[in-house]
């Protein structure tokens, strides 16, 4: 056996040759599934795509940078799920684009942050973190709130989004706009159907000043949404994800 091998040791070429062979069928045999699946993502109840204000707020996190301190996703060990709740499913970031996952923590992870805070909490901890985590060293971003929400291009965030693959409706697209004053408002006119394109959205006021739409209002509406549009009472993995 050894002797066979020696004829492979001593040929730098035919050795090469050998090594990119059992590679590659490491490879297609990895990779090769992958194309055939539709999806790798497992299905679950709840996760939706994110109503306009929730992604307006969400764009104002990525262009504050906030993922450079928090990370979205808590991992299924024991300590993580004890402080941040439920592990994240894949489902839940599926409409991420792009993801929020990280691996730096300088602060909480935020994955499951929806409810935990009152609105007016996080708008004092955003207007000033010390005010309310004296130990805290988040910045402060008061100017969200006195910043109006430019919102006119929102169908545009949408139709973006669609093109990589989140399943925004041409209503939802014509609506995008009409929503966005929709969710701050719960006598809107549209709010039945509002609810039936986002089921779950909080419809609500989100910084205390409802003559005004600003940055707070869909960062709040933002933060608020996470980790909650799965039902984790009732939630079951499929047979294939246990
Ligand atoms: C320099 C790092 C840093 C940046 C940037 C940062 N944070 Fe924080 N954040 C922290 C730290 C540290 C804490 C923990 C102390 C506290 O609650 O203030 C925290 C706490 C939080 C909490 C409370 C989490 C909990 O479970 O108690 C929220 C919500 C939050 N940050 C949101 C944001 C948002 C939104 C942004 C961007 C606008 C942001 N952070 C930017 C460091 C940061």
């Amino acid at each position: 056996m050894l002797d066979r091998h020696q004829f492979l040791e001593k040929r730098a070429l035919v050795l090469t040759v050998a090594i990119l062979v059992v590679v590659a069928i490491g490879g297609v045999v990895e990779i090769a599934p992958l194309f055939y699946l539709e999806s790798t993502i497992e299905k679950v109840k709840g996760v939706r795509p994110y109503s306009p204000l929730e992604l307006a707020g969400r764009n104002i996190y990525i262009r504050e940078g906030c993922y450079v301190c928090h990370s979205q996703m808590i991992r299924p060990l024991r300590d993580e799920v004890e402080r941040y709740g439920h592990y994240s499913l894949a489902a839940e970031s599926m409409y991420d684009h792009p993801f929020q996952w990280g691996s730096k923590r300088s602060g909480p992870d935020l994955a499951r942050v929806g409810g935990k805070y009152s609105d007016a909490w996080h708008q004092q901890h955003m207007i000033n973190p010390r005010s309310v985590v004296p130990e805290s060293i988040m910045p402060p971003y008061a100017y969200l709130n006195n910043a109006d929400l430019s919102y006119d291009d929102a169908q545009a965030w949408l139709v973006a989004n669609r093109r990589v693959g989140v399943p925004y409706t041409d209503e939802m697209i014509e609506k995008a706009v009409a929503d966005i004053r929709t969710q701050l408002d719960p006598f809107a006119d549209d709010f039945d159907g509002f609810m039936e394109r986002y089921p779950k959205a909080q419809v609500r006021d989100f910084d205390g000043d409802p003559r005004r739409v600003t940055e707070m209002d869909a960062l709040i509406a933002y933060l608020q949404i996470l980790g909650t549009m799965v039902d984790f009472s009732t939630y079951e993995p499929e047979e294939n994800y246990r």
